[in-house]
């Protein structure tokens, strides 16, 4: 049997002993103290023979703070990359490492082993960390290794694997979710996971997750997740990234919208239609009687814009010819103000309710606990006229195209607006929106043939609505008969 050679142990002097990286945060070390305090210190530090610690940081400020002079110390030789190499073994063993530090350290020594030309590279085309099988030159373990096992050869990856009971492809997991998520935020979730108790940095899915987006997206990720948006705070780093992406997708949304309109300023609009810059209130109240066949709109569903419903229905009820029509999408949770409002406001008869279907899916309504995956798009109808006046139409509509949300994020799709305008509008007819946003519905009353107006009152979307129009213009959408 071949003898064991015995360490050599020496007491060395606590304040002599060499910290490398001496800035590096420790974690508490009062219970470690306590422990050595009552049991004394089981396990002796390491250090190099020119003094340099190379394993044991937190024994030796534990002991410092207890104010030993002296600390037990096993001597090793000052082969740094070797020592490294046995801190970061050691290191690897403790039971309270996050997933982020564990997959730190398993690729900090594979960098190591690489300096030391004991661990082949990851051939071209490969990821480091891929759930394949990376060749090890070094190892034992398995059959197919050219290389003979050396005496002395540090472990692999899946020998550290599997002494910390895991196996190699969970630690490969560990390693990429290290590798891809950037340090600064792998630093910080480390922080919140040692003061705050925060689980993140110990969830390899969550930081799988994570690490799959471009460093900025993980860093407002991880803004989201500490501080919310002021009304709403993610359960998890996934909600986070959820919202991150979603700002990110407005963002580039409004940045095109406002590249579009400087391009597009001071162009004519097509004759058949007028986009007014201002409150409808103010700019509609002179609208000749009866000189609208349908006024549309999808006004804001807001509690405190609940009155807009009274005045665009008092608006309607002057505006629209006998047997003219009232068509406006509605939010669920206070239909019945809408539709008190609008009783009160003026002369119109209740005539029926169409089942919009959300062009993004489900929306989550969190006072109501409700999935909400459709709105009411509600008709009122001005007395007379004759029934001639509509089309037969069907009472729950096709799900809209779905760029319809690039000139206004509560944009309506187009090809939905066009069907109704046809079905409750004659050609040549007033269409009037007078809260049209980018103005999808006076557009598709141009394309439909109808003459239009759109009233708004934000900057930025009558901006928007006028490049749309502009934009469209120069596709020649406003040349066809239809439209003429
Ligand atoms: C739900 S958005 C309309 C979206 C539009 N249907 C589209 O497809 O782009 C409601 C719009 O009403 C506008 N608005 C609110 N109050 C208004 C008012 N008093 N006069 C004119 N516009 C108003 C808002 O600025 C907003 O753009």
């Amino acid at each position: 049997m071949a003898e064991i050679e015995e360490p050599r142990v020496v007491s060395a002097n606590v304040d002599q002993v060499e910290v490398a990286d001496s800035r590096r945060a420790l974690r508490d070390t009062s219970r470690l103290g306590a422990s050595i305090d009552t049991v004394g210190l089981l396990n002796p530090i390491v250090v190099t023979e020119s003094g340099k610690l190379v394993a044991g940081r937190h024994r030796l400020e534990a002991v410092r703070r207890l104010g030993w002079a002296e600390i037990p110390a096993i001597i090793v030789e000052d082969d740094d990359l070797r020592n490294r190499l046995a801190e970061i073994d050691e290191n690897l063993m403790r039971e309270e490492l996050t997933v982020s530090e564990r997959g730190r350290a398993l690729n900090d020594r594979e960098s190591i082993l690489e300096s030391m030309g004991l661990r082949a590279k990851a051939s071209p085309g490969t990821n480091q960390h891929s759930e394949k099988e990376v060749p090890d030159t070094v190892s034992g373990t398995s059959e197919s290794h050219e290389q003979p096992k050396q005496e002395d050869a540090p472990q692999t990856t899946d020998d550290m694997a599997g002494e910390m009971g895991v196996t190699g492809r969970t630690a490969r997991r560990w390693q990429r979710a290290a590798d891809t998520v950037v340090r600064g935020v792998l630093d910080e979730l480390d922080r919140m996971h040692r003061e705050e108790g925060d689980e993140t940095a110990n969830s390899t899915t969550g930081l799988l997750e994570l690490g799959k987006e471009d460093e900025n997206l993980q860093r407002s990720a991880l803004h989201f997740y500490k501080n919310g948006d002021g009304s709403w705070k993610p359960k998890n780093i996934s909600e986070a990234l959820k919202k991150a992406r979603r700002d990110r997708k407005n963002k580039e949304r409004a940045a095109k919208r406002n590249a579009l309109s400087e391009d597009m300023k001071g162009v004519e609009l097509p004759d058949r239609l007028q986009l007014i810059h201002a409150d409808f209130t103010d700019a509609l109240s002179e609208h000749p009687e009866g000189s609208a066949g349908l006024v549309f709109s999808d006004p804001p569903y807001d509690l405190p814009s609940l009155h807009l419903w009274s005045d665009m229905a008092h608006y309607a009820g002057s505006a629209l010819r006998p047997g003219g029509f009232l068509l406006a999408y509605s939010g669920q949770s206070a239909l019945d103000q809408v539709m008190r409002r609008v009783g009160e406001a003026a002369d119109l008869e209740y005539f029926w309710c169409i089942s919009v279907p959300n062009t993004h899916g489900q929306l989550r309504h969190w006072q109501r606990k409700t999935w909400n995956s459709w709105k009411p798009l509600l008709i009122w109808r001005k007395p007379g006229g004759s029934d001639e006046d509509w089309d037969w139409f069907r009472d729950v509509l096709e799900v809209g195209e779905k760029d319809a949300k690039d000139y206004h994020d509560w944009s309506q799709p187009m090809s939905q607006a066009s069907k109704m305008i046809e079905k409750f509008s004659a050609p040549g007819e007033l269409v009037v929106d007078p809260m049209c946003g980018a103005a999808t519905i006076p557009i598709a009353a141009v394309l439909s043939g109808r003459r239009a107006i759109g009233c708004e009152i934000s900057d930025e979307h009558h901006d928007a609505a006028k490049a749309r129009v502009s934009a469209l213009m120069e596709e020649g959408a406003f040349d066809s008969e239809e439209a003429a």
